[in-house]
């Protein structure tokens, strides 16, 4: 039996998130699911201190928080649907709060079987105002090991209004069944946008197009005479294997630089801390 697991990434009770997950997780428990949800802001994630002791010592965050607790129910899931409003245009901090801490992926244990499939919902009050909250979800989901075979941007204003709109309604109870059985839920037409992380905002780096979320460089002219967006090189910043191997090519190396020229850091730190203190 599969488990889909629902995260809402707002506040408010029966939102627009919140009633779009429980839609989805009401159909897969029709289907003989196992189901559960977790209101994001009712667990307390911290701020990443950027100590990178998750990459070292016990490879363990030291902040003693509810992140490994929710890493254990994202863990056990088989699939997982993730809706966040969006919030002057980006993904509401909780969200952001999370993917900062995503370093700690790279020392847990991952589901080693098939890859686990997501929906992620964007769901924001007025379309033009969409910003870049939906890649950003996305990469957050790619990072906690799954793959994103959805994203569905949703416009709905008033709290639980989504509701109201069958044909919305209609496809998340598909979308819910379709995870609950295991079967494959097409990816809606999105020529447009970016086919890695689903970001339509892009660098313009003639004669490329460049993703500024996952980093897929696609070509320009295709882009803007037929309005698709082909990825034609680059490396895509995607998914786990993506995160272990910049932390072992980028990050450890860094930490190993930063550590042989770090006593000359902190002298030179200690004379202006000293000045600083002179001059209050
Ligand atoms: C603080 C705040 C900021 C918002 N900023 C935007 C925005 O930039 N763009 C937009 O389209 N909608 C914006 N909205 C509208 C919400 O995205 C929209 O109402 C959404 O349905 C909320 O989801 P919820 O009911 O699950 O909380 C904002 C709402 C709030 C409360």
């Amino acid at each position: 039996m599969k488990k889909l697991l629902g995260i809402s990434v707002s506040r408010r009770p029966w939102g627009n998130c919140e009633t779009s997950i429980k839609t989805m997780l009401l159909s897969a428990a029709g289907e003989g699911a196992g189901t559960d949800f977790i209101r994001l802001t009712d667990l307390r994630i911290e701020a990443c201190r950027g100590c990178f002791k998750c990459l070292t010592n016990d490879m363990v965050c030291p902040v003693e928080d509810d992140l490994y607790a929710l890493l254990e129910a994202v863990g056990s899931a088989d699939a997982l649907v993730l809706a966040g409003p969006v919030y002057f245009l980006m993904p509401p901090a909780a969200l952001v709060a999370l993917l900062d801490r995503m370093l700690t992926m790279k020392g847990r244990e991952r589901p080693v079987e098939k890859a686990r499939p997501a929906v992620t919902l964007a769901i924001m009050g007025n379309r033009n105002w969409r910003g870049v909250a939906r890649p950003v979800i996305n990469m957050t989901v790619s990072l906690l090991g799954f793959d994103v075979v959805e994203s569905i941007e949703l416009v709905a204003e008033g709290p639980g209004e989504v509701i109201m709109d069958d044909r919305v309604v209609g496809r998340l109870d598909e979308v819910g069944r379709l995870l609950a059985r295991g079967e494959p839920v097409s990816q809606a037409e999105r020529s447009a946008a970016c086919p890695i992380c689903a970001s339509d905002f892009f660098r313009i780096e003639p004669p490329n197009i460049v993703c500024p979320i996952c980093g897929s460089v696609g070509d320009l002219e295709v882009y803007t005479g037929e309005g698709r967006f082909t990825v034609t090189g680059g490396e895509s910043r995607w998914g786990l294997s993506w995160l272990d191997k910049h932390i072992e090519s980028w990050i450890e190396p860094s930490l190993a630089r930063y550590r042989d020229k770090r006593k000359q850091v902190l002298s030179r730190l200690r004379e202006l801390k000293s000045r600083f203190s002179a001059e209050q």
